[in-house]
């Protein structure tokens, strides 16, 4: 029995599965992922120069309008059959599934999954960078790149978690949580770099799930994997949750 059969039988007897996405979920809606080398955004910056609070407190402009773009972009994409296929067993199979995901394009709450824990925040979102006095106030606020307040000059900047900064507590303990009690964890379209998000593959291990890896590249997670698709989401995940 191939690879994909059996963990086909795994989904189908699984009583919980987590699911833990990263970049190379929308790689097939036309959205550049973080690493690869051919279309990654690395390439064409520093992470240092954009993706931190003292960049933006550096430069708010530079930042401002590059989340700016991204946004524009991931507007004007869709999701994927990759992303399809998560919500469809979401909606089939009520409770059964937990998707965690890396990636702030909103395309899994697009395509249904409106649960997905969210654990680098949203790029269609933005919150104030200090914290916020009674002058700060959303009804007025002066336009701008970035918009900021009149009173204080408080700045609006996107809620994405940056480099250095904490994840949402509550998303995360929710994610750890489901990494502990899954029977199954499948790992999609991941680098498994950056931490605390990675190390949910390894939470899951320890605590007797197997888990599966959908990524055509190897990555650092293959170690506890239980077998490794070296597939993409987009055609991957419909054989896999169908
Ligand atoms: P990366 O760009 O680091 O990794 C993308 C992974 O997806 C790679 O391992 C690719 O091999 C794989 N991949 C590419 N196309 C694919 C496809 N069609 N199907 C399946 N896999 C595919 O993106 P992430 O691992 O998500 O953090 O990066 C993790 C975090 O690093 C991001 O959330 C971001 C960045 O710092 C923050 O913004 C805080």
């Amino acid at each position: 029995m191939g690879d994909t059969d059996a963990v086909r039988g795994w989904v189908r007897d699984a009583r919980h599965i987590a699911v833990l996405t990263g970049a190379g979920m929308s790689a097939e809606s036309g959205v550049p992922t973080f690493r690869d080398a051919q279309t990654g955004l690395w390439a064409h910056f520093d992470p240092q120069e954009l993706a931190t609070e003292s960049a933006f407190r550096a430069h708010p402009q530079r930042v401002w309008d590059w989340y700016a773009h991204r946004r524009d972009m991931i507007r004007a994409v869709l999701p994927n059959a990759g992303h399809a296929a998560l919500a469809a067993f979401a909606r089939q199979h009520p409770g059964r599934q937990t998707l965690i995901t890396q990636n702030v394009d909103g395309l899994h709450q697009r395509a249904g999954n409106t649960d997905a824990l969210a654990l680098h925040g949203s790029i269609a979102e933005d919150r104030w960078l200090d914290v916020p006095r009674a002058c700060c106030r959303l009804d007025a606020l002066e336009a701008g790149h970035p918009p900021r307040c009149p009173v204080c000059g408080n700045l609006r900047r996107p809620a994405v978690v940056w480099f250095g900064e904490n994840l949402p507590a509550d998303a995360l303990e929710a994610a750890e949580h489901a990494a502990r009690h899954c029977d199954l964890m499948l790992v999609v379209g991941t680098s498994g770099e950056v931490y605390p998000a990675a190390g949910l593959a390894f939470t899951a291990h320890q605590s007797g799930a197997r888990v599966v890896i959908v990524n055509p590249e190897p990555t650092p997670l293959d170690a506890v994997a239980e077998t490794c698709l070296r597939e993409t989401a987009a055609v991957c995940l419909p054989v896999l949750l169908g």
